[in-house]
């Protein structure tokens, strides 16, 4: 045998030994995944039964709200917006279910107060727990008022300010509210991982961005991001667990991505039915090990 032959060989059995360690490692990461599972056994799209949707009187938010009715005939929603009584789809969900069922709740996220406020009516008059948390709320565009910016010499303090309300400090206090009452859903009932979602945008992710602008809306959702992810480190410290994520819709057909839809592929364009049942699969499957991650619609992992 040659010398290079030789050195290719010893090569090949470095790469198998390495192979064969890593097959280990996996098998062993596997072993781990499936005891942190197996914590939580059952089905969690089957045992959150109480969830909070923050943002619920139209586009996705209210369209989680209606899913999460229809899926369990014994589910409760507790679903906050600016203004209850305005929203038409509220209305008709608490005549479908009935009013056991759908609690409405006023919330602004430009308000702190009102973020309290709702903690403890939820509290007193609803439910001491919640199984399953989704920030939904969001502002790209207001007509007449405000578009998200094509360049920095665009940018604006108050378009920033609203922006950073909405998307990240206006959740940041939900979280911090509803904190407690996840945790009561873990204490009462051991087979509910409970969850804490944070609908953000692919836009919000630092290395994803390739296209530069949308400095308000990017740079507010990458600011949820962090705080999603702080809350992850912490929630992993603490018992009982609560998962923590952030979740990306893909493009859906609502009213905040209306005006940028003719740059857009048609067919790439979710109908809210489809993008909120999507992402009820990526939420209903968030275990231990995902609190802290990242997800798109189809389960993907975004880098941050
Ligand atoms: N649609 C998409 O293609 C897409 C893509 C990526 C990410 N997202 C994200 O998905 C989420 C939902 O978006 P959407 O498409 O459903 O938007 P949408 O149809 O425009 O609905 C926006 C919702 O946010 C609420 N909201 C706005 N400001 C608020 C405030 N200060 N306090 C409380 N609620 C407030 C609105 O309530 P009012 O009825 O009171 O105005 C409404 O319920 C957002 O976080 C958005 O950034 C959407």
């Amino acid at each position: 045998m040659t010398t290079g032959a030789r050195a290719a060989r010893g090569m090949g059995v470095r790469a198998l030994r390495e192979l064969g360690r890593r097959v280990g490692r996996q098998v062993k990461c596997a072993a781990v995944r499936q005891q942190t599972r197996s914590a939580h056994s059952a089905s969690q799209g089957d045992v959150r039964k109480i969830a909070l949707v923050q943002g619920a009187s139209r586009g996705l938010g209210l369209e989680f709200a209606s899913a999460l009715l229809e899926r369990q005939s014994d589910s409760v929603v507790v679903a906050t917006c600016r203004n209850p009584e305005a929203s038409e789809g509220l209305a008709r969900l608490r005549e479908v279910h009935g009013p056991s069922r759908v609690h409405s709740v006023r919330l602004d996220l430009t308000d702190p107060g009102s973020i309290a406020e709702a903690a403890e009516r939820v509290k007193r008059d609803f439910t001491p727990r919640l199984d399953l948390l989704i920030n939904v709320s969001g502002v790209l565009h207001i007509p007449g008022k405000m578009m998200p910016e094509t360049s920095l010499a665009r940018v604006e303090y108050d378009q920033m300010l609203l922006s950073f309300q909405t998307h990240a400090m206006g959740p940041a206090l939900v979280c911090k509210e509803f904190w407690p009452l996840l945790q009561a859903s873990a204490r009462a009932d051991e087979a509910v991982l409970p969850a804490m979602v944070n609908i953000s945008a692919r836009v919000g992710s630092i290395s994803d961005n390739q296209l530069g602008g949308w400095y308000a809306y990017r740079s507010s959702k990458a600011a949820l991001n962090q705080l999603t992810k702080t809350m992850a480190v912490e929630f992993s410290r603490k018992k009982p667990k609560v998962a923590a994520i952030a979740l990306h819709p893909g493009t859906n057909d609502t009213d905040l991505s209306k005006p940028f839809q003719r740059n857009y592929p048609k067919e790439k364009i979710f109908a809210k039915e489809f993008g909120v049942r999507k992402m009820l699969e990526v939420i209903d499957a968030v275990a231990e090990e995902d609190n802290g991650k990242f997800f798109a619609w189809d389960g993907q992992e975004i880098p941050w």
